[in-house]
């Protein structure tokens, strides 16, 4: 196929700190990924949109409290210009921590969009009026706070590129990949085959392909049952699966 036929999946992100967004576009699989123009992510400035004449982009907040937010004027400028960069139609996600929590799931539906805007907050927060008029959801990485949204809008660019067809070698490795089956992964090993006494489990050196995979099978059902039994909750487990978790279970001494 083509590499010209595969869709660009395009990121605008508008932040005060645009070169903090280097950490994905100049390294690694993300790095390739804009190299390969399989992704572009491109960073609006509200400081470049500010109005006022002293270049400021935050204010305090009305009623009082600590802290300053940013004000609606230089972000609402800013997404607009982010608007028409981006596809017609593209969504805008704010991040903070009041937001829904991010999961595989939701990189899944980000992942279909095809395209969307992230807005990095920096300072106490922002203007309540630029989420109600230019923001289609709020996402939060989880229940603690960061100093911005910047680091939150790049687990979201590295998580949805992953997604995105020609970015891994092998793109099986993104669907394999933890919480993709629901399940928590098995344990690796690489050379050497021994260390201080540590030996690989000898299944996987066997070259029974049928016991490796139901061995990883076990070690992935045996985890999550042991660190993310939530992730259970909702999973019907078939027959194989039951008589591996049931192994599981004896062999660790659990129930
Ligand atoms: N901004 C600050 N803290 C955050 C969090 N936990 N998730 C998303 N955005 C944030």
């Amino acid at each position: 196929m083509g590499r010209r036929l595969l869709a660009m999946y395009y990121f605008g992100v508008v932040s005060l700190f645009p070169e903090m967004f280097d950490a994905v576009t100049k390294y690694g699989v993300t790095r390739r990924a804009c190299e390969k123009e399989l992704i572009k992510v491109e960073a609006f400035n509200p400081r470049d949109y500010t109005l006022d004449k002293f270049g400021n982009v935050d204010a305090k907040p009305f009623g009082g409290g600590p802290g300053m937010l940013m004000q609606y004027q230089p972000l609402h400028d800013a997404i607009k210009v982010a608007r028409e960069h981006a596809p017609s139609g593209t969504k805008v996600v704010c991040l903070s921590p009041q937001g829904k929590q991010l999961d595989h799931s939701l990189v899944t539906k980000f992942h279909s969009w095809g395209s969307m805007i992230l807005i990095a907050g920096r300072y106490e927060g922002i203007d309540e009026r630029v989420l109600q008029t230019e923001v289609d959801l709020e996402v939060s990485i989880g229940d603690y706070v960061l100093s911005g949204g910047e680091l939150p809008a790049m687990c979201i660019i590295d998580a949805v590129s992953r997604l995105v067809p020609g970015v891994l070698g092998n793109i099986q490795n993104a669907y394999e990949d933890t919480f993709a089956q629901g399940l928590l992964h098995f344990p690796q090993y690489t050379r050497p085959e021994e260390i201080n006494g540590l030996k690989v489990p000898e299944v996987l050196v066997s070259g029974n392909h049928e016991k490796i995979r139901q061995w990883r099978l076990q070690q992935a059902l045996g985890r999550t049952y042991e660190r993310r039994p939530d992730l259970l909750e909702g999973r019907e487990l078939d027959k194989l699966e039951r008589k591996l978790l049931k192994a599981y279970k004896e062999e660790h001494g659990l129930n």
